[in-house]
């Protein structure tokens, strides 16, 4: 019998779900989608039905306990508004479903512990599904690490860069509002901090934070980059602006979200430096971890160039990885209809890395992990679907749990907390 799933919130990332799981018909069944948008779940049913495959049955996400209770779906898969989450986590868990929940796994301590003690009832169990960690490079530096590449390590540092492609994105839509998406520490720098406490199987017991939106929002006027329009799309004040997205260029867009407003006001292409925004897009921190590892943070969201570099400082040496991304916006394999859901083209450059065990003493290792892979967070998503649904062997521990979600939301939450109040957040208060 074919595992019986749901999914909530049709959205962009749900396609690749979606895709997933029609693709694998012989072991998985989509039986539902759930939506607070209708328009959304019938531009998933059109692509679904159109590659041949029944039509799932579609639920307003206020009938969500009707869904389950009609549907019966052994596993919940959620792709809502992070702010969310939490709602679908614990309603599948009281039906007994398992849960397979996108980063951040929530965006408050108290939903945070909701769910832990849910999970404790339940005979579900919740994955939190951080595809960086599938990723090949980091897989190779886990390797390394565990190893003993450069002895026990000391300190880490980790610089990211959001381009002015993809970090602006956070700025156009639900995200910039804080009270949506925990603001970017929360819901992009999670993926980071997952990182780090998978790499170092350690997680964060304290964070001093400093951040600030210095870029985009009403800073676009000082800084010289806002024409100042509300929303790009049929404002010919955004017709130049290299910061525009405009949702009737790109068939994806419009159906997914121009088509779909009328419903309920989600405007997909606000102009980045329109009022209202309530994120940083200027953040750095510093955690402290419990194996007594510090780490160093920054989170650039208007950076030209989108990639990272991390390094290690081990007792028997130093480990570097640098890594110049640039695949963000090609997700058409994931649209519905194969479909471009991003508007802008992807950055000329093609991504590459650089990654370097330096050993005391002798000369440094350029350490070879194949070509780098451009589609799908380093070719991170294509493997985890393969765990998730595959059942393909995770002989590096890649799979995140729900005490892993909060272990990356923490660091998150402590740097907000930090830089609201000025002062070092201990994670353990704010976990009280
Ligand atoms: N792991 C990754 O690399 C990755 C990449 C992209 C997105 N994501 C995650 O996927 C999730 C969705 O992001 P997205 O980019 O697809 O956003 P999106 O805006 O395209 O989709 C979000 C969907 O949620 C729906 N929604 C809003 N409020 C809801 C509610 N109360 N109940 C149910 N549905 C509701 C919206 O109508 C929309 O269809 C986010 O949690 C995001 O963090 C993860």
């Amino acid at each position: 019998m074919p595992k019986r799933y749901a999914l909530v919130g049709t959205g962009s990332r749900a396609s690749m779900y979606v895709n997933a799981l029609i693709e694998r018909a012989d072991k998985a069944s989509l039986v539902a989608l759930a939506d607070t948008n209708a328009h959304r779940i019938g531009v998933h049913t059109a692509a679904i039905e159109a590659k041949g495959h029944p039509a799932p049955a579609a639920y307003d996400a206020a009938d969500f306990d009707r869904l389950l209770a009609e549907t019966k779906p052994d596993t919940v898969i959620v792709t809502s508004v992070d702010a969310t989450h939490h709602e679908y986590i614990l309603a599948a868990l009281a039906a007994g479903c398992d849960v397979i929940c996108e980063k951040p796994l929530t965006t408050t301590a108290e939903h945070a512990a909701e769910i832990l003690e849910a999970e404790a009832k339940s005979k579900g169990t919740v994955t939190v599904t951080f595809n960086y960690r599938y990723n090949p490079l980091h897989e190779k530096v886990a390797d390394l690490l565990r190893e003993g590449a450069i002895g026990e390590i000391i300190s880490v540092g980790f610089d990211w860069l959001l381009d002015t492609r993809h970090g602006a994105d956070y700025f156009r839509r639900w995200h910039r509002e804080s009270a949506n998406s925990g603001g970017l520490l929360v819901h992009k720098s999670g993926h980071h901090f997952d990182l780090v406490n998978w790499w170092l199987d350690s997680a964060p017991i304290q964070a001093f934070a400093k951040g600030r939106l210095a870029f985009y929002g009403e800073n676009g006027e000082r800084n010289g980059h806002d024409r100042g329009y509300a929303r790009a799309t049929g404002d010919p004040a955004s017709a130049e602006d290299p910061f525009a997205l405009r949702l009737d260029d790109n068939e994806g867009l419009k159906s997914m979200f121009l088509d779909a407003e009328s419903e309920d006001g989600y405007i997909r292409d606000q102009n980045v430096f329109a009022p209202g925004v309530t994120i940083y897009d200027d953040m750095m921190s510093l955690v402290d971890y419990e194996s007594g590892v510090t780490l160093s943070y920054r989170l650039t969201a208007y950076s030209p160039w989108e990639g990272y570099r991390v390094h290690f400082n081990g007792t028997q040496g130093r480990l570097e990885l640098l890594v110049v991304e640039n695949d963000h916006v090609n997700p058409a394999a994931h649209g519905p209809n194969g479909a471009s859901l991003h508007g802008a083209e992807a950055a000329a450059e093609q991504g590459w890395y650089e990654l370097t065990v330096h050993p005391l003493w002798t000369k440094p290792e350029r350490i070879d992990v194949g070509e780098y892979q451009r589609k799908g967070h380093g070719g991170g998503d294509v493997r985890m679907l393969g765990v998730l649904f595959d059942g393909d062997t995770d002989p590096h521990d890649r799979s995140a749990n729900a005490q892993d979600g909060i272990n990356a939301l923490a660091a998150g939450l402590a740097s907000n907390a930090s830089i609201e109040s000025g002062q070092p957040v201990v994670v353990a208060e704010l976990f009280k």
